[in-house]
Formats: C-alpha cells, sequence, structure tokens
C-alpha cells in the first residue's frame, strides 16, 4: 500500500488522498501511489464512485520540478491521466489550494471537478519553460473552449474557483466540508447515471477555424509583448494547435516529442533556476527558523521624496500604520498631495477603488519632526544620499525611538555600518534598499551590518515577504550586491560611447539579450546626476590606476541630466519621454574621448554584449567571493527583480555558467590587458575556470 496516497471508503466511494507535503507535487511516488489505489478502486466491487483530494494546504500544485533534471520515471504524468479517463467508475477530483501544472492536468483526467470557494487554478508551466505536458494543451481547450485555455497556458496566471466554473473547468463550488461535499457530488453522479465527461475525447470545438486562427494570433501577440524572448508561450500555443488539428493519441505522442526538447533547453533551466534561486533567497544560512522576526505593528519614514513615498505606500498597502516624516508641514503636504495621486492613478489603472484608496490612505499620517516616531516598530530612512546627513539622523533616531524599534536606512551605496555606529544600538540597524517604484518593485535588498542582531535582519526578511516583495540579503560593500554589481555594466556602456559606439547601438544589444530597456535609456530615466553626485562624494577615493567616466561627468557639466532636462544620452523632444538619438552625444564623446586619449573606432555589437555582460559577471564573482552575497543565486534575484534581466536567462550568474568561465576568464584577461585595471579578473573566476567550475551549479 503506497504511503503517500492514502485510501479510504465512503460508503460505495473511494477517496483517494495524496499527501506529499509541502505542496502534493506529483513525484514518482505519488504518480505509483495514484496507478495503484485506482486500480484497487476499481478492482473493488463495493465501490461506484472515486473522488481524489489533496492532504494539508493544497490539491497537487504541479508535477515535482526537481525531477526533471532526473530521467523520467514511468508511469509518466500523462499516463495517470489518461489511465483516470479510461476507468468506467465516476471519477470526481475535490480541488483546494492550487491546483497547478500537472495538478489541474491531473483533475482534466477525471470525469468531474468541484472546489473549494478559496480554490485557484492554472497551467504556470510557461514560466518555467515549458507547457502542460500531461495533456493539457490537448484537455483543457476541450473542457473551457479556446480562448480560455490559452488565457491559463500562454500567460501563466492562476484564475479562482468561481471564474473556473464559469469557463467550465469547475462543475460545482462546494462551501465548508470539500471531501464529505466531493463525496455527496460522487454519489449524485451515481445515482443520476450522469455521463462521464471525457475530456480526450472529439468535441464540437475541436478544429482549426477562422476563429480559432484569430484567437492563437491574439495570443501570440500578447506573448510577444509580455514574454518577450520566450520559447514556451510559442511551444506552448504549438501544442494546443496539435490538439486542435490531429485526433488525440497523434497529437499526444507529437507533443511528447516538443515537451521533452523545451524541458532541456537552456531557457527552461534557466527559468527552473529562478523558481529555486527565488525561494532560497530567503534562506539565511547562520540564521534559521529559530529566530523570530520582530513584531512591527507600526512604521515610518524619513522623507516624502520620490524614494520615501514609494515606501509608504508599499507599507500601506500592505496594512501597516505608517507615519511620513518631513522637514516642513509644506513637504509632509507635498509629499501627500503625490502619494494621493499614485491612489488615482491605482483606480484609473482598475487596480483599486475609491473604497480602498481611502482605506489605504487612512492608514498614512504625516508629520513634522522625528518625534512622531517615538513609537513605531520601524523607521525607514529615505533621505538625501549624504552620508553626514544620514549619520545625524541616526543619531537623533538612537534618542528617540522606542527600544527595539528596527531603525534602517534605504540607502543604495552607503556605509550601513557607519550610520550604525551612530547610534548606541547597532544590533537594530539594518538596510533595506527599496528600487523605484517602491511601492511596484518587487525586490527589496536587505542589508546586513556587521553588528546586526539575527532578528533584525530576519524582521527585514519578513517585511519584504508581507509587503508581496522577494528580500535578498547583503552584507555591507559600496552599493551592496546590486548596484555594485551593475555599475560596472554602465560603466562599460558609456566607455563604448566614448570610444565609438552610439547609445543606440549599445542599448540595441543590451534590449537583444533580453533587457527590458537599455543602460543609457534607463540613466536618463533615472537621471545621469544620481550617479554623479555619487562620483562626486568619492572623488577624493579615486584609484588613478582605473579608468574614469569622463563622458559620464560631461554630459552632467553640460546639464544633460536626462529626460528630466530633455536631454542626456538620448534627445527627448517637446517633453517627451521618447529617446530620440541625438547628434551632440557623439560630439561631446568625441572631445572628451580628445582630451583623455581615447581612440575612436568601429565597435561591434559583440564586444559590447562581452564588454557589458563580463564587466557584470566579473564584479558578481567579487561579490560572491567576498562574502557580500551569500549564493550566486541571491545576485541573479536581484537582476531579475532589481533590473528586469530575463528571467529565462536565469540573470548574470547563471548565463556566465552557460557561456563557460573559462571562456569568460580568457576574454577578461584579454580585456585587462587592453583596457587595465578595472578589468582586473576575480580570484574567484580565475579559481572556477581553472577547475572547470561553475557558480551556479
Ligand atoms: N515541485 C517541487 N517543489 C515545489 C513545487 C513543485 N511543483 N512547488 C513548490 N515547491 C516547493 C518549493 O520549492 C518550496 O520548497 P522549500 O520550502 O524547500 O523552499 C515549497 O514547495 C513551498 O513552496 P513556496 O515557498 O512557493 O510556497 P507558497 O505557498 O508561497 O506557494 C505554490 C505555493 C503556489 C504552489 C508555489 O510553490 C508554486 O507556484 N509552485 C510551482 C507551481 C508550478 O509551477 N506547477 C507546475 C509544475 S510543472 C508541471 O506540472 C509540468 C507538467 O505539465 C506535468
Amino acid at each position: 500500500m503506497s504511503e503517500v496516497v492514502g485510501y479510504e471508503l465512503k460508503g460505495r466511494v473511494a477517496v483517494l488522498t495524496i499527501d506529499n507535503p509541502p505542496v502534493n507535487a506529483l513525484g514518482i511516488a505519488v504518480r505509483e501511489g495514484l496507478v495503484t489505489q485506482l486500480d484497487r478502486a476499481v478492482a473493488d466491487e463495493g465501490v461506484n464512485a472515486i473522488v481524489i483530494l489533496g492532504a494539508g494546504r493544497t490539491f497537487p500544485a504541479g508535477a515535482d520540478i526537481r525531477e526533471f533534471d532526473q530521467p523520467t520515471r514511468e508511469p509518466h504524468l500523462i499516463a495517470v491521466v489518461d489511465h483516470l479517463d479510461s476507468v468506467e467508475k465516476p471519477v470526481v477530483a475535490a480541488i483546494h489550494g492550487t491546483a497547478l501544472g500537472g495538478g489541474l492536468e491531473l483533475t482534466l483526467g477525471c470525469h468531474f471537478r468541484v472546489a473549494a470557494p478559496g480554490a485557484r487554478m492554472g497551467m504556470p508551466e510557461v514560466n518555467l519553460g515549458i507547457f502542460p505536458g500531461a495533456a493539457g494543451t490537448q484537455r483543457l481547450p476541450r473542457v473551457a473552449g479556446l480562448d480560455h485555455a490559452l488565457e491559463l497556458i500562454v500567460l501563466g496566471k492562476p484564475i479562482g474557483a468561481a471564474k473556473a466554473k464559469k469557463y467550465g473547468i469547475v462543475d460545482a463550488i462546494i462551501d465548508g466540508d470539500l471531501r464529505g461535499g466531493a463525496v455527496a457530488f460522487a454519489e449524485k453522479v451515481v445515482a443520476d447515471g450522469t455521463l462521464r465527461a471525457i475530456s480526450s475525447e472529439p468535441c464540437d470545438g475541436i478544429g482549426l477555424s477562422e476563429d480559432h486562427a484569430a484567437t492563437i494570433e491574439k495570443y501570440r501577440d500578447l506573448a510577444n509583448r509580455r514574454m518577450r524572448g520566450q520559447d514556451s508561450p510559442h511551444q506552448a500555443m504549438d501544442s494546443v494547435i496539435d490538439g486542435l488539428t490531429m485526433p488525440y493519441p497523434d497529437a499526444v505522442a507529437v507533443d511528447r516529442k516538443r515537451f521533452e526538447l523545451c524541458k532541456n533547453s537552456v531557457q527552461s533551466q534557466a527559468l527552473r533556476y529562478a523558481f529555486f534561486a527565488e525561494r532560497k533567497a530567503s534562506k539565511i544560512p547562520d540564521i534559521g527558523k529559530d529566530v523570530a522576526p520582530r513584531e512591527i505593528a507600526s512604521a515610518g519614514v524619513i522623507g516624502a521624496g520620490t524614494m520615501g513615498r514609494g515606501i509608504v505606500i508599499s507599507l500601506a498597502d500592505s496594512g501597516f500604520p505608517v507615519t511620513v516624516v518631513e522637514t516642513s508641514q509644506e513637504s509632509v503636504d507635498n509629499g501627500m498631495v503625490e502619494i494621493v495621486k499614485t491612489y488615482d492613478e491605482m483606480i484609473q489603472r482598475g487596480r483599486i477603488d475609491a473604497v480602498e484608496k481611502d482605506k489605504r490612505l487612512a492608514r498614512i499620517t504625516g508629520a513634522v519632526g522625528f518625534e512622531a516616531l517615538n513609537d513605531v516598530d520601524l523607521v525607514i530612512e529615505a533621505a538625501f544620499e549624504d552620508l553626514d546627513v544620514k549619520k545625524q539622523i541616526f543619531g537623533e533616531l538612537d534618542s528617540i525611538a522606542k527600544p527595539g524599534a528596527i531603525l534602517a536606512s534605504n540607502t543604495s551605496y552607503m556605509d550601513i555600518d557607519a550610520l550604525a555606529a551612530a547610534t548606541s544600538r547597532p544590533e537594530d540597524v539594518i538596510g533595506l534598499h527599496y528600487f523605484v517604484p517602491a511601492n511596484a518593485m518587487r525586490l527589496l535588498e536587505v542589508v546586513r551590518p556587521a553588528k546586526a542582531s539575527p532578528d533584525a535582519i530576519a524582521t527585514g526578511m519578513s517585511l519584504a515577504k508581507k509587503t508581496g516583495k522577494i528580500g535578498v540579503l547583503a552584507r555591507v560593500c559600496h552599493g551592496f550586491i546590486a548596484n555594485r554589481s551593475r555599475l560596472p555594466l554602465v560603466r562599460e556602456a558609456t566607455f563604448l560611447v566614448e570610444e565609438g559606439a552610439s547609445p543606440a547601438q549599445v542599448d540595441a544589444v543590451l534590449m537583444g539579450v533580453g533587457m527590458p530597456m537599455g543602460p543609457l535609456a534607463v540613466s536618463d530615466l533615472s537621471g545621469l546626476d544620481v550617479s554623479w553626485r555619487m562620483r562626486q562624494s568619492l572623488a577624493n577615493q579615486h584609484d588613478p590606476e582605473e579608468r574614469y567616466m569622463h563622458l559620464a561627468d560631461r554630459m552632467c557639466e553640460l546639464g544633460r541630466f536626462g529626460i528630466k532636462a530633455g536631454q542626456g544620452w538620448y534627445n527627448y523632444e517637446d517633453g517627451g519621454r521618447r529617446p530620440v538619438h541625438d547628434p551632440v552625444t557623439e560630439v561631446i564623446a568625441m572631445e572628451v574621448a580628445k582630451e583623455h586619449g581615447t581612440v575612436r573606432r568601429d565597435i561591434s555589437d559583440d564586444e559590447i554584449r562581452e564588454r557589458c555582460l563580463y564587466a557584470a559577471i566579473n564584479e558578481g564573482a567579487k561579490i560572491l567571493d567576498e562574502g557580500i552575497a551569500a549564493r550566486a543565486s541571491d545576485i541573479d534575484v536581484m537582476w531579475l527583480y532589481g533590473f528586469g534581466f530575463p528571467r529565462w536567462s536565469g540573470g548574470i550568474m547563471f548565463t556566465a555558467d552557460e557561456i563557460g568561465l573559462g571562456k569568460i576568464y580568457q576574454r577578461i584577461k584579454e580585456l585587462h590587458a587592453e583596457h587595465g585595471k578595472l578589468w582586473t579578473p576575480s580570484p574567484l573566476l580565475v579559481r572556477l575556470a581553472k577547475e572547470c567550475g561553475s557558480f551556479t551549479r
């Protein structure tokens, strides 16, 4: 008898319970268990119907993704699904939690589906670089119609039980006792003699009509816009077309091969890596689950600028009462006006209604002076990036904040150890580095100063989760993980313009690797003056042996701060936001090149790609080697969530492993010889290249 699939009789109904925590994934033991218990129910003459459900928190949330890296073992899930619908007794799936991917496919093999009101159903396989591989692409269009099926299969977003009922995926929603309700449903089906619904059988909706072709076109277009560069949505659609145009067994046979190709593709490996990387990031090697985060019942934010406002909104949106503090009533009022504007935009986009806006606004209080923060559990400082200003703020906070309050800085690169030292309670000081716009961006870089207590760090990580963000831990260094690893890419981008590339060429090459925007267009958007001020503040630390970003400085000296100035690397005509080629940039680049003896030349796309990516990878290796990042995958999670690096690439460290560290090291050696100290290879990269090792495997 199988341990992971239980068998129990309720009158004449056999109840099969899948019990494989945490998410009842359909690994080999579950598949074997299901076949065994199904056969038992079929053979049992006392049984006239079967119910399948999940123990614990959910119906199976899909195939066991960890098995994808191993040879597939029989029975395949598709065989289980096919076996289910051939059973001559009615089989009812009873869904709660999340029936995802193979989990939903399993229910499609059942003849009926009932669900708890809170259940969610979906086919998120495209997010793993694959498509529903257990005949979901054949069966779901027959059950739900092509449009609804493609919505689930191509966009990969789950739907709730009510919608699933509307789409015909669910036959009934059961309030209260799901198990009892499912058994009663099965008994009624038997009593009424309801015909078993077999989702592999041909139906009216099969065949490639003109309407079908138009629907497929609509989803191809959506996939191109929302998942640029990703193959799996298109593979999924091809598989659906097979299901519409071929008899079920033929389509399934063709798709078995397509599925294997998809599963073994680099994109799928990268997406699976990203799935686990994201979950690993929340686990801190030396802080166990026994370290409880501190309770945060209220929060305060210092500064109502762009960043401060975003943080306030993020906290209020997640239910925290939050006090935003400024130096004058006028600044408080201006901040509140902008916050209201953001909520109005959310209403316009249909994301919230007016009632919700009022609820969220009611959680926000504006105040002048730090005294207003004397009773909050968490203070996040989002003041101007000036170390002395921040030290003073932390000194004052120390005398005002209540004992045990977390004192956090949102600085994106400064020395948080120095801020902690400005207080008498360094154990309470952490970094919470948000990304613009803080209410929308999902990354939160939690920075760990040397003296921070484990529970202060656990609180930062837990805050990320509570506010719907992915928290990733970094140790203190200039720029932490995210900005430190990205700076070399931006630096090379500007050097390449000085050497002869156009901003548009550089940006196009990096968009070609899947980045949503080129780095120079991003600089124009965020303002070239931000990093200019940072370079100025570090001027006395500049190593003369390292090449300097003269061109970026010159752009700022000329007031070319980017979009807000109407000109930066590009021109923004008539106050627009669309970057337009500006010949003046080339003239400035030529002047700067002449002043600094830079030889201008034609630059190939390959050189741009290599220099920008390899500079970031080399820095990533240094960050890893120095222990600033606990693992290479944490660096990748930062790139995926902070900089929109395509998830199907896995991130820069995964990409490096894909290219091969030996090859990268050879090229970095050449660049080091050619361009000097900034290209000093990371000792870790050198070592791994020699050992044929990797960062992420
Ligand atoms: N396989 C293996 N492990 C899985 C898993 C899966 N399908 N889904 C989740 N897990 C693991 C997670 O890695 C995590 O493990 P750790 O605790 O060791 O980190 C644990 O289960 C809990 O997961 P979450 O932390 O994500 O828990 P959550 O409550 O926040 O979310 C969930 C639950 C919504 C199910 C989410 O885990 C999820 O989206 N899982 C993936 C679902 C999916 O993609 N299913 C399709 C799989 S592919 C497939 O089915 C192919 C096919 O066609 C046959």
